[in-house]
C-alpha cells in the first residue's frame, strides 16, 4: 500500500512565557506521521514530549507553524472550528487514568460520556449499548459496569480511559506514557490491546514514553528529543542498530537490550542541563556532547537526512555513520 501521512508538523513551537522568560517547550519541530503507524516519542523528562503532544491536539494553543491533519492546517483554525471538526477524531490516553476519571461516575457513566457529549442525537438506550460496545472491546467484563475507579486495579482504569477515548471513533491518538503507571505484567496487556486495536481499527498513534523497551516494541517510527527539538527520527530498527546523534546514543545505551549494539558501552552524560528558557541559538546538546566543537556551540544544527528516512540534527553526524 501507498504510504499516506496523516499528519505534517512544520515548524511548530510552544512557548510558555514564565517569570524568568519564554520557556520553549516545543521549538520548531517538524515531522511527518504515517496513517495506520505509531511513531514513539523519547527523551528526558521536561523536553517537552507532552506539550508537544497536546499541542498537536489543541489542548494546547500552538505559538507558530503548522500541524496538517490530512492535508488541513489544524494548528491556525479558531479552536471552536477544531472542536466542531476534528475533536473526536483526535483523543488522548493520559498516564494517570485516575487522575482524568471522574470518581463520582462509575465505569459505565464514564465511558457513556464522551459519547453523550459529542453525539447528541444518540438516544439513552443506544448511548448505552455503544459504551457496552467499547467495554467490550478494551476488555472490561459487564459485571465491572458498577464499579467505581476506585475499586479497580491501574491496568483496568487505563482501560476505561482507552474506552473512553475509542468510544468517538478516532484516527489519530496521543498516548502519553499510558503505561508507566502500571505494573510490568499489566504493561504488556496494554500494550499488547493497544496494538489489536490499532490493527482493527488502522489507528495512528504518538506514543510517548520513556522506555525504550517499551518503546522498541510498539513503534514504526522513533523521534527522539531533546530540550524542545527533535534531534533525530528514524525508521525503529534503525535506532537501536545505528543511532546517530550522540545524545540518543546515550540514551539507549542506558538500558539493557540484548542484541543489539553489541559492542555497546554505557555512555555517561556529563556536563549541565541546558535552559529551555530563552536557548541561546547553538546546539542544545553541546554543553554536555563529547565530541561538541567550536560549530556546535556557535550555530543551531539543521535536521539532515543521512540515510534514507533517518533524519538527524547533528554537526557531527557524518562521524557517527556506521
Ligand atoms: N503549562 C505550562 N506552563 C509553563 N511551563 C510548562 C507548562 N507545561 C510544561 N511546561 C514546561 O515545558 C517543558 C516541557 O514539559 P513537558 O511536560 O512537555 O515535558 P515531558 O517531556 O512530557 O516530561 P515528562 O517526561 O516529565 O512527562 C518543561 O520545562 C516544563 O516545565
Ligand atoms: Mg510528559
Amino acid at each position: 500500500m501507498e504510504k499516506q501521512n496523516l499528519l505534517e508538523i512544520r515548524n511548530l513551537k510552544k512557548y510558555f512565557s514564565t517569570p524568568r522568560g519564554e520557556l520553549h517547550a516545543v521549538d520548531n519541530v517538524s515531522f511527518d506521521i504515517e496513517r495506520g503507524k505509531t511513531i514513539g516519542v523519547v527523551g528526558e523528562s521536561g523536553c517537552g514530549k507532552s506539550t508537544l503532544g497536546k499541542t498537536l491536539m489543541r489542548l494546547h494553543d500552538p505559538t507558530s507553524g503548522e500541524v496538517r491533519y490530512k492535508g488541513e492546517d489544524i494548528a491556525s483554525m479558531p479552536l471552536s472550528v477544531f472542536k466542531k471538526k476534528y475533536r473526536a477524531d483526535i483523543q488522548m490516553i493520559f498516564q494517570d487514568p485516575y487522575a482524568s476519571l471522574d470518581p463520582r461516575m462509575n465505569v459505565i457513566q464514564l465511558i457513556e460520556e464522551p459519547v453523550r457529549v459529542n453525539s447528541k442525537d444518540l438516544g439513552k438506550e443506544e448511548i448505552r449499548k455503544k459504551a457496552r460496545e467499547m467495554m467490550e472491546l478494551v476488555g472490561l467484563a459487564k459485571r465491572l459496569e458498577n464499579s467505581y475507579p476506585h475499586e479497580l486495579d491501574g491496568g483496568r482504569r487505563q482501560r476505561i480511559g482507552i474506552a473512553r477515548a475509542l468510544s468517538l471513533n478516532p484516527e489519530f491518538i496521543v498516548c502519553d506514557e499510558p503505561v508507566s503507571a502500571l505494573d510490568v505484567s499489566i504493561q504488556a496487556q496494554i500494550l499488547n490491546l493497544l496494538q489489536d486495536l490499532q490493527r482493527e481499527r488502522g489507528l495512528t498513534y504518538l506514543f510517548i514514553t520513556h522506555d525504550m523497551s517499551v518503546v522498541r516494541h510498539i513503534s514504526d517510527d522513533i523521534a527522539v528529543m531533546y530540550l524542545g527539538q527533535l534531534i533525530e527520527k528514524c525508521p525503529a530498527g534503525e535506532i537501536f542498530k545505528n543511532t546517530i546523534h550522540p545524545y540518543s546514543r546515550a540514551l539507549l545505551s542506558a538500558i539493557p537490550i540484548p542484541n543489539v549494539h553489541e559492542k555497546r558501552e554505557r555512555m555517561v552524560l556529563k556536563g549541565e542541563l541546558t535552559s529551555p528558557i530563552d536557548p541561546k541559538k547553538c546546539c542544545r546538546f553541546a554543553a554536555r556532547c563529547p565530541y561538541a566543537t567550536d560549530q556546535c556551540l556557535e550555530t543551531e544544527p539543521a535536521l539532515r537526512e543521512m540515510r534514507p528516512g533517518h533524519f538527524v540534527a547533528c554537526h557531527g553526524a557524518e562521524k557517527f555513520l556506521s
